[in-house]
């Protein structure tokens, strides 16, 4: 039989990869559970097919490595996650993943004056603990301490959980993750909205990522008999969540590029006949620019206090997780322009709304991406769709980055024109 195309082959690898699930019938690979180990282990054995070294960090993260020329090479970059939201789609964090391994294969014949490392983060989503993008933190040396004592919704720390996967916790306190003489980094990733499809664009160059913050709102009102305390006398947890959810919807609307999402709520005693007592939700806000996202911040607290403060229930806001808008690297968006130009494809800039692991690493050294056109801009959904050939298109575009970075442009003193 012959040998399928490199972007079939990363289609059908990306079909295997989506039989690593917690949960049948779905794709739902959470953060170091069994399922994360499955994607490892297969995802490593592709690594190495590609003639890559690998190994997992402390965080999680399994890392793939192309030498470069010397053993003090430079490093590029080339990242994004192998986790997935509850019950997604096949292509959000692993087509970059994949891709990157068929591209370091075919780096191998082009004599790059760096090293490649692929770093396939396990924790982009942030749904097992109330943290985030802590791999590619960790690969920016950034990882905070703090986030060991994280629970998931069985009560196990994070910390406990690293140690059940077989790491070492007390490595990332220490810090032993960070990337050392990484140059840039570049990360392939879907689009996860429609523009590029309405365009009729296969590629599209980022130009920044919204930054973003997470919340647990906890509402204590008081449980009670549903039958016989008087509606004046209640103190209802969920009705006062309900108008807390209302209000942070309408403060988005009210602000252009604002989102707000209450994505998780728990009620408890959670019975037909009981009042709610205690309530808890999140809440997930974005925006382009952080000073409209910290506006939005400050009137979602006041309305929140005052919903309190009519219905007489007590209320605890925690921020569980904050990231900074990140404008990508100008010089790196040349570059992938030139690369789109040159394979006859129109050029389109656009930015993301959605998080991406570039947001952390961002801190580290110069970031760039490219999104890859999809369904109805569908995606943290099981219809998520990409073409076969948007993908050999991307592989093109790539191939031709690789060849066009030179490691000197992106030293420090040398910034952006
Ligand atoms: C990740 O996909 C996010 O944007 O939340
Ligand atoms: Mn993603
Ligand atoms: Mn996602």
């Amino acid at each position: 039989m012959p040998r399928p195309s490199d972007a079939a082959e990363i289609m059908q690898r990306l079909g295997e990869l989506a039989a690593c699930t917690e949960t049948r019938g779905e794709i739902t690979r959470l953060f170091l559970t069994p399922a994360h180990a499955q994607a490892i282990s297969l995802v490593c054995g592709w690594m190495q097919q590609a003639g890559l070294s690998t190994r997992l960090d402390a965080s999680g993260t399994l890392v793939g490595i192309l030498p470069g020329p010397s053993q003090d090479a430079p490093v590029l970059l080339i990242g994004s996650h192998i986790d997935t939201v509850r019950n997604a789609g096949r292509y959000d964090g692993c087509l970059g993943i994949i891709t990157a391994i068929t591209l370091a294969a075919r780096a191998r014949t082009l004599s790059l004056p760096y090293a490649i490392e692929i770093r396939a983060f396990g924790d982009e989503e942030g749904v097992r603990f109330p943290v985030t993008l802590t791999g590619a933190h960790a690969t920016a040396g950034n990882f905070n301490q703090t986030w060991l004592a994280a629970r998931d919704h069985n009560d196990i720390t994070l910390a406990t959980a690293l140690a059940n996967f077989g790491l070492n916790p007390q490595a990332l306190a220490e810090n032993t993750c960070a990337a050392h003489r990484a140059f840039a980094y570049l990360e392939i990733h879907i689009e996860q909205g429609p523009v590029l499809e309405a365009a009729n664009i296969p590629l599209g160059v980022v130009t920044a990522i919204s930054g973003a913050a997470r919340f647990e709102v906890t509402v204590t009102g008081r449980a009670g008999h549903a039958g016989t305390v008087p509606m004046s006398q209640r103190q209802d947890a969920l009705a006062a969540a309900a108008a807390m959810i209302l209000a942070i919807r309408d403060i988005a609307r009210a602000r252009p590029n604002v989102v707000a999402t209450v994505g998780r709520l728990t009620v408890a005693p959670d019975a037909t006949n009981v009042i709610p007592g205690t309530c808890q939700f999140t809440i997930d806000l974005r925006a382009p620019e952080d000073a409209l996202r910290h506006q939005a911040e400050h009137a979602i607290t006041a309305a929140l206090h005052a919903v309190a403060h009519a219905d007489n229930v007590a209320l605890a806001l925690r921020q569980t997780h904050e990231a900074a808008a990140v404008t990508c690297d100008p010089r790196l968006q040349t570059i992938l322009a030139a690369a789109i130009e040159k394979s006859g494809l129109p050029i389109r800039h656009l930015p993301s709304g959605a998080g991406h692991d570039a947001m952390a690493i961002a801190s580290l050294c110069p970031v760039g991406m490219l999104f890859v056109r999809c369904a109805g801009g569908i995606s943290h959904h099981p219809d998520e769709s990409v073409m076969e050939s948007d993908v050999e298109a991307a592989l093109h575009v790539m191939t031709q980055t690789l060849q066009s970075l030179t490691p000197t442009d992106f030293a420090p003193g040398n910034p952006p024109a």
